[in-house]
């Protein structure tokens, strides 16, 4: 990845049919300052895990501080297992007793699955409530800060409660990623190389010469452009599930042992190398993007069965009635929805893990 030198911040602006965010993108943000553009002086609470907070969270709170705003923290345990509803009743009964109001406002700090739930507690608090994302992975940064989809898991699968809710604001600042873990990194590239796949065939040859905020910025413009065409997942968005069915059938069957983005780069390698072998692919993109995700160190295998995997998905929420929507990519850089009786779900599978 190449070094950052603009310090300056860039701003992209999401304008969906529930209002218009700014999200900014650029290092060393003033949070505080940044959030009184878009909230008057207010009560505000953090929302953090235990391993992102003590890196951070002292820092963030004074920034809100000097801003006007008065601010107290949530943490939760890091990880996908707190991504439930208790722990949404444990953000829940801290709001209450902060005594948050509709005017005041909460703060994600962290990953995906702090922005998550901190938004679904948003959604859902005196029936709504605002808040801001500050991403500090890549993952939450390049994908799900942006979008306003919130929620938990429950046992029977990944995110089947939730809440559509935009956020206020998304700051997202490239310095956070300097203290995450190679594979916490990783996870993230598998949503960067998503995007390529399904809208940016440019990128997927030139993630060596982006900065980490340059490969912000591209991709939430991606994200963006697709939540603004459909805000509530009723056609288009499905598109950026491109990996996502049988990725979420693998973080389930592991126990979310195997983390979200190494499940989407198995997801995709199975769905490309079905969609190659059934004949539906315009180019061969298999071999390609393999190679990128290896070299992203990513996983491109696993060992659960057809049957485990299709059945998995088919608990999850994407299914429709009798059919599956899944992405197909046509060539590097393009992909279209495809929708697939569910009886004909586990064969399909079978064809992307063939050897
Ligand atoms: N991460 C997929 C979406 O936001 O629709």
């Amino acid at each position: 990845m190449a070094e950052d030198t603009a310090s300056k911040s860039e701003k992209i602006i999401v304008n969906t049919k529930s209002g218009k965010y700014p999200v900014i993108i650029g290092k060393t943000l003033n949070f505080g300052e940044l959030t009184r553009d878009v909230k008057d002086a207010c009560k505000v609470v953090i929302v953090s895990d235990d391993v992102v907070f003590p890196l951070y969270g002292d820092a963030v709170m004074k920034g809100f501080s000097k801003s006007g705003y008065r601010v107290n923290a949530c943490i939760i345990r890091n990880g996908e297992t707190s991504k439930t509803l208790s722990t949404i009743e444990k953000i829940l009964e801290f709001v209450a007793k902060e005594e948050l109001t509709r005017t005041d406002i909460l703060v994600a700090l962290g990953g995906g699955v702090v922005g998550d739930i901190t938004g679904f507690a948003a959604a859902i608090y005196l029936r709504g409530i605002d808040f801001i994302q500050i991403p500090t992975t890549v993952l939450a940064a390049v994908d799900s800060s942006v979008g306003g989809k919130t929620g938990v898991d429950l046992n029977s699968g990944k995110n089947i409660v939730g809440a559509f809710h935009q956020p206020k604001a998304v700051f997202c600042d490239p310095n956070f990623f300097g203290s995450l873990t190679e594979a916490v990194y990783a996870d993230g590239m598998a949503e960067v190389i998503k995007h390529a796949m399904i809208k940016d065939r440019d990128m997927m040859f030139a993630l060596d010469d982006l900065s980490a905020a340059e490969m912000c910025k591209r991709n939430i413009k991606i994200k963006a452009s697709v939540v603004e065409l459909d805000e509530f997942d009723t056609g288009i968005r499905k598109i950026l599930n491109f990996g996502h069915t049988v990725g979420h059938a693998v973080e389930v069957l592991s126990d979310y042992k195997i983390s979200h983005g190494s499940a989407v780069s198995i997801g995709m390698t199975v769905i490309s190398r079905a969609s190659e072998n059934l004949g539906l692919t315009e180019e061969p993109v298999l071999t390609e993007l393999t190679e990128i995700l290896k070299k992203h160190k990513l996983p491109v295998q696993c060992d659960y069965s057809s049957k485990n995997l299709a059945d998995a998905a088919l608990r999850d929420k994407k299914r429709s009635g009798e059919k599956i929507t899944l992405v197909i990519p046509k060539k590097i850089g393009s992909a279209e929805l495809y929708d697939l009786p569910v009886e004909k779900l586990e064969s399909f599978i079978s064809k992307g893990l063939e050897k």
